[in-house]
């Protein structure tokens, strides 16, 4: 790659977003990015010298849950406004600034919540609403700024809210009441468009081919001659983080595949046998199908089943490391929203699900951590896979557990019915490639249900287990509706399961949305 691209990639133009709370501060810092512009996420109360340290181009302050009329609400740090960078308050975030420049804030009972109106003040020309009219927004708030502070003016006014955008030009310093980040405001990305390019007059520097070489040189940098161990599941996140690293350094990379037996039909085969050879990568196979098996014998409850496999799984994995004493690295797919979530469980401890991770590992194998894809979202992870040559199958595939088919088969795990779930789940996958429908839908897989009903194959009466097909269209798999596949499809998938796979009473379809109900069964 040619030295001025590396050092385009060197990241001198990028945004901070802080965080006051808000759901929806992931999708400011991706609306960035898919600007081409790179930006990191950090608490509202993030130490003041990192946030200096980061040396961002513009900040923006997210919106939030509380109300700044609460004395003991979190206030914009002080350093924020001494960097001397333009500024984006967003609902929340420019109730903070304003209340902090000595405006006011009131809450008048005009709250406002969905679609709204602005109009824009026709005299001031605002860089941030440049080559904007009339703005159709998404209003979610019940405060409101009531009085601008000093330098400041309004330059967008809905029905109910008269300083709907404020402005201080001179200082770059801005507020708009309404969510740009949501896609229900239209003109969005055109806001965000001029914050970032007008005012902070930041490049375009994060695309994919960047992003590669800014990795590529980073994992030399830091492992030199070291060898790296990384632990492939065949997931896009682990796929994507060999390649990379593969890139790097070559066979100074060994990843380990633990084959425990709860993966889809003719998974691990292509893993090892395709793609694996295709990208010359250097695996260790863990045969642990039995071990697992026997572990999980007679287990129903799921958040059991989960401790167990994740347990499992670093133990299997500890034991093949130490064929490996020399290597001095840790590798893993960790992405930012991993980190985003982790950083925000730290306020929250309601956990719905314990979710499979590795995190123990580098402690107990005392390996230093290297986490290639830590600044990036799942949306950029695929899109550079897809620059590094894997192929778009493998790239855009619905998203799978880590504990994998164990929390599709409910009640106890047995090889039969691991077995009976996976062929249904062949056929499902098929018919929706066949049908050009896997695209369409976000996720879809096949559960395998220990309740037993009758049925009649042939002359004989057969009282066997039932498959729930599962399909659901989602955008951030926070929330779910059904998908809306045709009946005749769903009758189709249902013929083929009962006629080539044995053992099968009757096929259901889950109509349940997320929530009341979550994606996977367990
Ligand atoms: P739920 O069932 O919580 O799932 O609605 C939301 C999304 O997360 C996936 N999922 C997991 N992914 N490890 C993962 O990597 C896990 O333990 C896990 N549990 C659920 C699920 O398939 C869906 O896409």
């Amino acid at each position: 790659m040619q030295a001025n691209k590396t050092s385009n990639a060197d990241k001198t133009h990028k945004l901070l977003i802080l965080d006051f709370g808000s759901q929806y501060s992931q999708l400011i810092a991706r609306r960035v990015r898919e600007l081409g512009v790179f930006c990191e996420w950090m608490s509202c109360h993030a130490d003041p010298e990192i946030i200096k340290a980061f040396q961002p181009s513009g900040i923006i302050l997210s919106g939030g849950p509380e109300t700044v009329l609460d004395s003991i609400s979190p206030r914009i740090p002080d350093v924020v406004f001494e960097l001397d960078v333009p500024v984006l308050g967003i609902c929340y975030g420019m109730q903070a600034m304003a209340i902090q420049l000595g405006g006011a804030v009131g809450n008048n009972h005009h709250s406002e919540f969905g679609h709204a109106n602005l109009n824009l003040n026709a005299k001031l020309s605002s860089p941030l609403l440049k080559d904007m009219t009339n703005l159709n927004v998404w209003m979610s708030h019940g405060d409101q700024v009531t009085h601008l502070p000093k330098g400041f003016a309004i330059t967008a006014s809905s029905e109910n809210t008269q300083i709907a955008v404020m402005e201080n030009k001179s200082k770059k310093l801005y507020g708009v009441q309404f969510h740009p980040e949501v896609t229900h405001t239209p003109d969005g990305k055109k806001l965000f468009e001029n914050f970032v390019f007008e005012i902070c007059g930041c490049e375009q520097n994060w695309t994919s081919e960047n992003i590669i070489d800014h990795i590529v040189t980073d994992i030399r940098k830091k492992v030199g001659k070291d060898k790296v161990l990384l632990g492939l599941s065949g997931g896009v996140d682990s796929l994507v983080t060999a390649v990379l690293i593969h890139k790097a350094i070559g066979a100074q990379l060994v990843c380990i595949y633990i084959d425990h037996g709860l993966q889809r039909l003719q998974e691990s085969d292509y893993l090892l046998n395709h793609q694996a050879r295709e990208l010359d990568l250097n695996i260790l196979v863990s045969d642990a199908q039995d071990w697992f098996l026997s572990k999980l014998e007679g287990v129903e409850e799921p958040e059991q089943k989960r401790k167990i496999i994740g347990r499992l799984f670093i133990d299997v994995f500890m034991k093949e490391a130490k064929r490996f004493p020399s290597i001095k690295w840790l590798a893993q797919g960790t992405i930012y929203s991993d980190v985003i979530e982790s950083a925000k469980s730290g306020t929250s401890s309601h956990t719905i699900k314990s979710h499979h991770n590795v995190g123990g590992l580098p402690a107990k194998l005392h390996l230093k951590l290297i986490e290639p894809l830590r600044e990036l979202f799942k949306d950029e992870v695929r899109k550079i896979g897809v620059a590094l040559g894997l192929p778009y199958k493998d790239i855009y595939r619905h998203p799978f557990p880590g504990p994998g088919l164990a929390l599709r088969v409910l009640g106890p795990v047995t090889k039969e019915a691991l077995d009976t779930v996976r062929k249904a789940d062949f056929i499902f996958m098929e018919e929706l490639h066949k049908n050009d429908l896997y695209h369409k839908v976000s996720q879809a897989f096949c559960v395998f249900l220990p309740v037993k009903s009758v049925g009649v194959v042939g002359d004989a009466r057969l009282y066997a287990p039932i498959i729930a097909l599962r399909a659901v269209e989602s955008t951030d798999f926070m929330t779910a509706t059904s998908a809306h596949l045709s009946h005749d499809f769903l009758e189709h998938v249902a013929r083929r399961i009962i006629n080539e796979v044995k053992n099968v009473s009757r096929v259901v379809y889950d109509i349940t949305s997320k929530p009341p109900a979550t994606i996977e069964w367990e």
